[in-house]
């Protein structure tokens, strides 16, 4: 599975990634996480000892230049848009329980939608990823979806929305969803997070129409005590059975 994570900020993007990448880890199958947010976090939700000190592919300066043959952040220089990346998972991926994790530190455009060396190697290792590796791959997204590119688009298998029970994450989830049909993704389906009661629920299934949900997970001090402690360990068997049942529906 191919599976790129979205939502409205503070939905439980980071939360659902890393739970359902470690549900895979712990059946035994392969697995890399691939946080492309720039602020990253789903290291520290994966429980990787420090976080901070994990690069992101966009900071590797010395190897977005021998990649690319420009140097990062500068602007108007040529530079290779397909630069070689088959050997950099192996390279650069982290690894902690099972789950296999690279940072990208986030897709951006420069001015005037023109590319910069950095965001021409992040992308490349996404296709790559996406279109090569046989494994499950779990992306942490922005909002955006543009930035996947269509040839990308058409290889991830499903797009989650997360929301939560409000207008406006379910908004950005109708807008995300028009975007990504606009790019190739044909299957996307939402997680509603956050529920604390049947009326949550039903406000969120009523609200998506056209999306459809494929699991709840409950509004617990579970998740957030595990936000304290820095990694997402969960023992809540009916957080897990939800995860469970979320991976068999996507
Ligand atoms: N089911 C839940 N119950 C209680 N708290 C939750 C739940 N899911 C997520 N949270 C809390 O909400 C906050 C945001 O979660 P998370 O970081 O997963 O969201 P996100 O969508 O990745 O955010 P961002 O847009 O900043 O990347 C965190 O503090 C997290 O612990
Ligand atoms: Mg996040």
């Amino acid at each position: 599975m191919k599976v790129a994570i979205t939502g409205k900020g503070g939905v439980g993007k980071t939360t659902l990634a890393a739970l359902l990448a470690q549900a895979w880890a712990r059946e035994g199958a392969k697995v890399l996480a691939i946080d492309v947010d720039p602020v990253a976090s789903l290291a520290g939700a994966l429980g990787f000892a420090d976080p901070q000190n994990i690069t992101p592919l966009s900071q590797m300066n010395e190897l977005v230049e021998e990649r690319t043959g420009a140097k990062p952040g500068t602007m108007g220089q040529m530079f290779k848009l397909n630069p070689t990346v088959d050997d950099l998972p192996e390279k650069i991926a982290h690894e902690h329980n099972g789950v296999k994790l690279i940072v990208m530190g986030g897709i951006k455009e420069g001015g005037g939608g023109c590319v910069c060396p950095e965001s021409a190697l992040v992308k490349a290792l996404v296709r790559h990823i996406i279109l090569q590796r046989d494994e499950h791959v779990i992306m942490d997204m922005e909002a955006g979806v543009e930035h996947l590119g269509r040839s990308t688009a058409d290889s991830v298998n499903v797009m989650v929305v997360v929301v939560e029970p409000g207008m406006r994450s379910i908004r950005a989830a109708q807008q995300i969803k028009k975007l990504a049909t606009q790019i190739g993704i044909k299957n996307i389906k939402a997680v509603g997070n956050k529920i604390r009661d049947v009326e949550d629920k039903k406000f969120i299934t009523d609200n998506l129409k056209d999306i459809k949900v494929i699991g709840f997970l409950p509004f617990t001090s579970e998740i957030i005590d595990a936000d304290k402690q820095g990694a997402l360990e969960i023992k809540n068997s009916q957080i897990s059975e939800t995860i469970k049942s979320i991976k068999n529906s996507l």
